[in-house]
C-alpha cells in the first residue's frame, strides 16, 4: 500500500472557539480513521495547518472535501508527496488557549512533532509562532 502525505495551511473565515476547534478535530479523527488516514490539525486562532497521511486515494479524497469547507479559505498546499512511513503515528490536536502563555502552544506542538522530520517541524513551529502579533 502506498502511503501519501498532504500538508496545507489555510485561514479561518470566521471566529473559531477552542470548543469548535476541538469538535472539528474530533470529527475529522473519527471520519479519517475509517480510511486509515491519520495526521495532525493545528489551529492558532487565525490559521489551520493540517497534515493528512495514509493511503493515497483516501488522503486525496479527504483533502478535496476539506478544501471545499466554508470555515476556511486561502488554502495553500505545502506538501503533496509519497511517504515511506507516517510522520505522525496518531492524530494530534493543538490550539491557542488564551489562558495559557503563548509559549504553551509552541511546547505542545513540539511534543506532537516528536517523530516528525525536520522540515515538518519547521512548518509547525513557525505556525505556532506566527500569531499574537
Ligand atoms: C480545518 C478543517 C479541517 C478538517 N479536517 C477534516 C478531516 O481531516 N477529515 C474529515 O473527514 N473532515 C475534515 N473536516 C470537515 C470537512 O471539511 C467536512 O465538513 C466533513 O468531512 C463533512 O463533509 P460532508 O458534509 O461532505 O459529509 C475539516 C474541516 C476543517 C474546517
Amino acid at each position: 500500500m502506498s502511503l501519501h502525505q498532504i500538508m496545507y495551511i489555510s485561514s479561518a473565515t470566521g471566529p473559531v472557539s477552542a470548543t469548535q476547534c476541538a469538535a472539528i478535530a474530533k470529527d475529522a479523527e473519527d471520519r479519517n480513521r475509517v480510511d486509515g488516514v491519520t495526521g495532525l490539525l493545528l489551529f492558532n486562532s487565525k490559521r489551520f495547518l493540517q497534515v493528512l497521511e495514509g493511503p493515497r486515494d483516501a488522503v486525496e479524497r479527504i483533502y478535496q472535501r476539506v478544501a471545499r469547507d466554508g470555515r476556511h479559505n486561502a488554502i495553500v498546499k505545502l506538501r503533496d508527496m509519497p511517504i515511506e512511513a507516517r510522520e505522525f503515528g496518531e492524530w494530534g490536536m493543538a490550539y491557542d488557549d488564551p489562558f495559557q502563555p503563548a509559549s504553551a502552544l509552541k511546547d505542545k506542538v513540539a511534543k506532537l512533532l516528536d517523530h516528525a522530520g525536520p522540515s515538518t517541524r519547521a512548518h509547525f513551529i513557525g505556525s505556532a509562532e506566527m500569531h499574537r502579533g
